[in-house]
This record gives C-alpha cells, structure tokens and sequence, in this order.
C-alpha cells in the first residue's frame, strides 16, 4: 500500500530537484562555452571610464586573449627584475576567484609615468590579467622607484574589474624595507582594500630575480 505513495513522493522529489538544479546546470553549460574574449567583453561592461577616471584602466587596450601572466617590462628596461605573484580570493579570503580582470601598472626606475607627448597616461609599464579557476595571477616587471622628491614609497597600483561588480581600485603594493614606509603614511595611504599585506617582502630566486607575493581578497 505505501510504495505507490513512496513512489509518488520519490517522482515529485526528483522533479522538483531537477527543476531547481536546471538553470544552474545550463548556466554552468553557456559558462563554460564562453570564450576568454567573451569574458573580458563582458568584464569590460564594467571598466571605469577613462575620460573621467585617471586610474582607471580595465577599458584600455587589454588584449582579447589575455592571460593570468603578463610582463610590464621587457629586458631592455632599466631597472631590477621582479616578478609579483599572488591568488585573488573571493570574499571570504579563502575560495580562489576566477574570471577577475587585474589591471596593474607603475613608474619606471627613475620614478615617472614617462607622461610625454603621445604616451600611455600610466606609462610604458602597465598590463592586464585575468585569472582562472585557480584565481592565480603573476607579472614580470622591473622594481619602480618613488617618485622624485615626494614621501609617497615606491609602488605598483592596482585595479579589479569583473563579472560582478565595477573597476576599482585596491591598496598599491609596497616593498617591505622602502624608507619612505612611515607608520604616518601607512596611516595616510593604506585603506586595507585588497585585504592580506600589500607591504610585499622581496625574495632573491637562484636566477637572479626578485620575487613577491601579494594574495588579494575581493571587497567590492
Ligand atoms: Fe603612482
């Protein structure tokens, strides 16, 4: 006498299981169909405006395939070699987030944008990631100087754009030793956006190059 009634209730649990589970499976399906450039397309729906946003940069020239590397300099640049790496982390600080535009760029090793007549406004050394499943990003560069004559430590800005949310901007990497690293301009400069330690402590690798690590938490 149950097992019609059992089979009944087992019928409807199934059907309401699979009504509810569809749409999640279908968006993984279109999801997973989505090129990179259909990403970033997407992604760039989100860009700050660059005629009214002097640090934004997500709706600049960022290549159609991007990947989760990039390099901000090449070898003839003066400078010390150095490579940033780091994982972008939802916002509970723990779950890798993908699919999130970084875009990153700084002053040469004089300390200039290098401004002049006909250059990028943030100069030869910017470029974009995007990262994958891993939430993984890295960048080969060469380390910045200050600016001249200013109190501000030397630096790399940073800005997040993605699926979810609009550009903005997170708290600049500083090396860890820089004198101009004050408590008053810490308390001044840092906001905490970006979570972790912005304050990156540069190690030498057996080639050479000096490495940092800056893990970024998600709070827009
Ligand atoms: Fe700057």
């Amino acid at each position: 006498m149950n097992r019609p009634t059992e089979n009944r209730r087992d019928f409807l649990r199934r059907t309401m299981l699979a009504a509810f589970a569809l749409p999640f499976l279908t968006d993984c399906r279109v999801f997973a169909q989505k090129s990179t450039r259909e990403i970033l397309e997407a992604i760039r729906k989100n860009a700050g405006d660059p005629e009214n946003c002097n640090w934004c940069g997500a709706a600049r020239e960022a290549p159609d395939e991007i990947s989760w590397k990039t390099a901000l300099a090449d070898e003839k640049d003066a400078g010390e070699p150095l490579v940033i790496a780091g994982t972008v982390y939802e916002k509970d600080g723990r779950t890798p987030a993908p699919n999130i535009l970084i875009y990153a760029y700084h002053t040469n090793a004089e300390g200039f944008y290098g401004r002049g007549k006909g250059e990028h406004p943030h100069g030869k050394h910017h470029g974009w990631m995007l990262t994958g499943k891993d939430g993984r990003y890295e960048f080969r560069t060469i380390k910045p100087a200050p600016y001249p004559a200013r109190d501000t430590p030397a630096h790399i800005h940073f800005t997040l754009t993605g699926l979810r949310f609009r550009e903005y901007w997170i708290d600049d990497v500083w090396f860890e030793g820089d004198e101009l690293i004050t408590p008053e301009i810490k308390k001044k400069q840092l906001s905490g956006r970006g979570g972790f330690n912005p304050i990156v402590r540069l190690e030498r690798g057996a080639d050479g190059v000096r490495r940092g690590l800056r893990d970024i938490r998600l709070d827009y």
